[in-house]
């Protein structure tokens, strides 16, 4: 099974996360086991309406907020990523327990997606009804 571009690999020992950058064949491996690819959630539910971020466009900035997600030392979001849908442009912001979940970024087109990270309920993308 092959890798794809901005995968997210967990290793469920450790819990060492990594995403793939260039893509190849070989399985990822950490602690002596498979790492598990990290699926992107969307959902409706009260569980997705708290951890999906959401895009906002305003004079000529993107902004990705988990605006109802707790940020405590026990259960955060660990990062936002916003990407091109075509994957050729990458941004990342590392989130610490007590700061605000949100990701700004200047001169960026509207062909972008976010997903967002959290230490205990793990990877989830845009509420795609909203
Ligand atoms: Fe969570």
């Amino acid at each position: 099974m092959s890798t794809e571009k901005l995968q997210l690999y967990k290793c469920e020992v450790c819990g060492n996360l990594i995403q793939v950058i260039v893509p190849s064949y070989g399985e990822l491996v950490c602690c002596s086991q498979p790492m598990k690819l990290q699926t992107v959630q969307h959902d409706s539910t009260e569980m997705g309406e708290k951890h999906a971020p959401k895009l906002e466009f305003r004079e000529n900035k993107s902004y990705v907020q988990v605006k109802t997600h707790p940020m405590l030392p026990e259960h955060y979001i660990q990062f936002i990523e916003v990407y091109k849908k075509d994957k050729s442009i990458l941004h990342l912001k590392y989130l610490n327990p007590g700061e605000i979940p949100e990701f700004e970024i200047t001169n960026f087109d509207d062909d972008i997606e976010a997903i967002e990270f959290c230490n205990i309920h793990g990877l989830w993308g845009e509420d795609k009804n909203d």
